[in-house]
């Protein structure tokens, strides 16, 4: 039983949430319904080349809502974009907000929001609860089902000089409003619909396997695992719009999962591998998922077995024991068919870098490490995980990562 502090929970979710084929031509509608009266269209080169960012134009010049594009956006962006964003939007005198991309758009058009509505830098804003005034509202429109960033309170941006990954946070950073389309993911390709399908639903499995759960996030975190296990393979490999919308409804409920019952291990361990070595999200993700599954399966076998069962895994005549393991397997079995690697590789990752990864995740999730500081090889990594590691046993993760796994 959790006492204390640790018995009281909350679960916030503002953001509305408008889903299906089509659904994008409500945008000038619901930035109307806003109450704001000029756009600033935040997006990134590829997107709009692809013609995604025209349905959302149609739809506010429809409304009659005069608009700005801003298609500056990089591939994880951090401060310097959020403050050319800004500048426009101030510029342009724009009132409101619509993002339409990824995940680095999306944390990218709400640092924009905070930082005019607030001024000076998002830098100022790092941390929990930084800003006094609201952002601009803001109108989300994911264009993969993976990051989850239209239904977030967290902003995560790139620490320029760090290298590594940066929060700001607050209740009112969620998007007032998630427009989620299937037609948009058409675009994707199979391996770029594979890498952020995986990351969506490690995003629920570690939600589902923290210290933080309440039944809430579990119902969330357990169909946002059914519907991206069942909906993956076809999303990825034809234009099944309803497999489509399945994983981008899914993504959003992994993303309100682990926002509020908080990411373990796999997202902590990869968060240096990204800044360093600039191994691509999803790809670090799906990497390390089954080995921190194996890791963490002896500190809850009634929760992996509850996961095999979720997974379509028979229980009949089966012990706990035997059923739990079950749903590594079927997470295996799911990564195989979409071809994901089942280890990382040397020239992926300098593996003499691995005690100072394991150093670097010692202040938490998207904390920084600090190089002055010794740190004992039996100290415990802070972490919501379920199953506490020490450092030693992230040292070991990291090297059994590289050895790869079998069915
Ligand atoms: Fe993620």
């Amino acid at each position: 039983m959790r006492t204390g502090d640790q018995n009281i929970f909350t679960f916030y979710l503002p953001t509305k949430i408008v889903h299906g084929v089509n659904s994008l031509q409500k945008t000038g509608e619901e930035f109307k319904n806003l109450g704001a009266t000029k756009a600033l269209i935040v997006t990134d080169k590829g997107v709009k080349g692809a013609g995604l960012v025209d349905g959302v134009l149609e739809s506010l010049k429809k409304n009659g809502i005069p608009y700005v594009v801003f298609d500056e956006v990089e591939e994880d962006p951090g401060g310097t974009t959020v403050g050319k964003g800004a500048e426009v939007c101030s510029k342009e005198k724009c009132d409101g907000i619509v993002v339409i991309g990824g995940g680095s758009p999306i944390c990218a058009g709400r640092g924009i929001g905070v930082v005019v509505a607030n001024g000076g830098k998002i830098g100022d804003y790092v941390g929990l609860n930084k800003a006094s005034k609201p952002p601009l509202p803001l109108i989300a429109i994911p264009t993969t089902a993976g990051s989850g960033a239209e239904v977030s309170q967290f902003i995560v941006l790139k620490d320029e000089e760090r290298h590594t990954k940066t929060v700001v946070g607050s209740p009112m950073y969620f998007p007032k409003v998630a427009i989620l389309d299937p037609m948009v993911l058409k675009r994707l390709s199979f391996w770029q619909s594979v890498v952020s399908g995986i990351d969506a639903l490690s995003h629920a499995i570690e939600a589902y396997f923290t210290n933080m759960t309440t039944p809430i996030t579990d119902a969330l975190a357990l169909s946002a695992i059914n519907l991206i296990y069942n909906n993956l393979r076809a999303a990825s490999t034809s234009e099944d719009l309803e497999a489509k919308e399945a994983c981008l409804v899914g993504s959003s409920m992994a993303n309100m999962a682990c926002g509020n019952a908080r990411l373990g291990l796999t997202h902590a361990m990869t968060n240096p591998m990204e800044g360093m070595f600039k191994i691509p999200h999803g790809v670090a993700i799906g990497t390390l998922l089954p080995y921190v599954m194996e890791f963490n399966l002896t500190a809850s076998y009634q929760r992996f077995a509850v996961l095999a069962k979720n997974l379509g895994e028979s229980d009949i005549g089966k012990s706990i024991e035997d059923l739990a393991p079950r749903a590594i397997t079927a997470i295996k079995r799911l990564l195989a068919d979409l071809r994901f690697p089942r280890k990382y590789s040397d020239s992926q990752i300098d593996r003499k870098i691995i005690p100072q990864m394991a150093k670097m995740i010692m202040e938490g999730m998207y904390g920084v490490y600090d190089p002055k500081k010794e740190y004992p090889i039996n100290a415990i990594v802070p972490s919501t995980n379920i199953r506490k590691a020490t450092m030693k046993e992230v040292i070991d993760l990291y090297e059994k990562a590289f050895e790869g796994w079998e069915i």
